[in-house]
């Protein structure tokens, strides 16, 4: 075969060759000399091999961090649940959606996450090793790339953390069903038994083998006793990122006058009964993806601007890291111009940056910034302390500080930022980064400062509404 293509090319050479000029014939040497580098060591290719999905099957696709028991110990994560580890875990998980359409849903807790890829995908002829590569190196480097934005300076990264993949196919929809189930009673099984054992190390003074050994052969009833009657908690008030783990579900934001989106929204429910499915039908129907409406006065979505996107310079010194969940949350204006364009705020708060960093604040000083439209935008984030004025400086570490921007002497912020700072509010109650009771503080332009103190319910409808979508 081989043999004979090449002295077909032979004769087709000599045709031209009969037919051009020496310039021409130069670009012919070329050719030939590559194409006989190409021919003699091309052959290696048929060493090579193709696994593909079997068709009509879901597709997972399961990463799992490499020894975090260690990497977790080395950063000094928070014990059991590590909020900050758990949201890049998320983002990480948000990289590969973005890169990967036929991804429909993904589910993850701790060091793991799952990928779905919908039974009818074609993406990469269903290579198998296409898949698991794409998927895990991009998990990998995106976990390593936000590092910073959920652990700040304080947590420097101390080595390459790595993630193994597997795939695994599911022919049914309830098999598939029943693996997403089997994740989630993990984590249920995991959580519990991890509260009560860290609640008895730390909290008690129990060793590890003392702990262990007070909680072998107990039930998950007793392991619930043990909390409540010993340190009072109710395992049902506990995070429901901690007890459900994060499902990420591919929806369409269709707003009024802009181009309809795809984003990944994190949702932290129970995806073992059948309401979360009939919820969210076009994931086992392998449609595109839902849709969420954003109207004028009924904002479902809360968009968290990243701070790359308005072009902030990196912090020029060490912020410490907040106490989470904080227990104040402190409202103020930028006393900086007011707008409603993205333009005009990109480059008010590069300006403000730039003035706070001037007076050796180190980076802009508040945690976020909403602007005239309701659109808000990162600053600081979640995890690092803001700078608050003089009679409140001993509060920073356990605050979140956000600016309306605008200077409103006399007028009030619009409706829309004033949702949107409700809603960033009841996000981070959500997300266990303000405490359900907090304390809340308005720094009005004039100099006045009021504080109410405010108590969430977090089973209101709005707040579960409220999804953070990085766009
Ligand atoms: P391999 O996956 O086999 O390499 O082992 P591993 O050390 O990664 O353990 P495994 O995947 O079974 O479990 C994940 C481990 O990561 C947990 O046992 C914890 O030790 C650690 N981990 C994950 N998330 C957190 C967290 O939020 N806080 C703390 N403290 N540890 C965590
Ligand atoms: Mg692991």
């Amino acid at each position: 075969m081989l043999f004979k293509a090449s002295v077909g090319l032979c004769i087709f050479k000599k045709i031209l060759r009969a037919r051009l000029n020496t310039t021409s014939l130069y670009f012919l040497r070329t050719f030939h000399i590559g194409e006989m580098a190409k021919s003699k060591f091309e052959y290696v290719r048929h060493f090579e091999t193709e696994n593909k999905c079997l068709l009509n099957c879901w597709i997972v696709v399961r990463v799992d961090g490499k020894g975090f028991h260690k990497f977790s110990e080395a950063h000094k994560f928070e014990r059991p649940n590590d909020k900050r580890g758990l949201d890049l875990m998320a983002r990480a998980a948000a990289s590969v959606f973005e890169d990967l359409n036929e991804v429909c849903f993904g589910f993850g807790h701790s060091d793991e996450f799952s990928f779905v890829f919908k039974k009818t995908s074609q993406v990469y002829n269903r290579r198998h090793e296409k898949l698991l590569s794409l998927v895990t190196s991009k998990f990998s480097s995106a976990y390593v790339f936000y590092w910073r934005d959920y652990f700040g300076d304080e947590v420097k990264l101390l080595y390459p953390p790595s993630f193994d993949g597997r795939v695994v196919l599911y022919p049914t929809d309830q098999n598939l069903r029943d693996y997403l189930s089997w994740r989630q009673a993990d984590v249920h099984v995991n959580n519990l038994y991890n509260t009560v054992f860290w609640a008895l190390v730390l909290k008690k003074g129990l060793s590890n083998k003392e702990a262990e050994e007070k909680l072998c052969g107990t039930l998950s009833s007793d392991k619930n006793e043990i909390l409540f009657s010993e340190f009072n908690i109710n395992y049902n008030n506990e995070p429901e990122q901690f007890k459900k783990g994060t499902s990420l579900v591919r929806k369409v934001v269709k707003q009024k006058g802009k181009k309809p989106r795809m984003v990944a929204v994190p949702l932290h429910c129970d995806i073992i009964n059948d309401k979360f499915w009939k919820e969210n039908p076009e994931i086992l129907e392998c449609d595109t993806a839902g849709e969420i409406e954003v109207q004028e006065g009924k904002m479902t979505v809360l968009y968290v601007t990243p701070r790359d996107w308005w072009g902030a310079q990196a912090p020029d010194k060490a912020i410490e890291p907040t106490k989470l969940p904080v227990k104040n949350v402190f409202f103020t204006y930028t006393k900086g111009r007011y707008g409603f364009s993205e333009q005009f705020c990109r480059d008010e708060l590069r300006k403000l940056q730039e003035k706070h960093m001037s007076r050796e604040a180190g980076d802009i000083i508040y945690n976020f910034a909403i602007g005239g439209s309701g659109k808000t935008y990162e600053c600081r984030g979640w995890a690092v302390s803001p700078k608050l004025g003089k009679r409140y400086k001993q509060l920073s570490n356990q605050s979140i500080f956000i600016a309306y921007m605008g200077i409103f002497k006399g007028t009030m912020p619009t409706i829309k930022m004033m949702r949107a700072g409700d809603w960033l509010v009841k996000l981070g109650i959500r997300r266990g980064f303000i405490d359900t009771k907090f304390v809340q503080y308005h720094i009005t332009a004039t100099g006045y400062e009021g504080y109410t103190s405010q108590k969430f319910d977090l089973a209101t409808e709005d707040s579960e509404k409220c999804f953070d979508v990085t766009l």
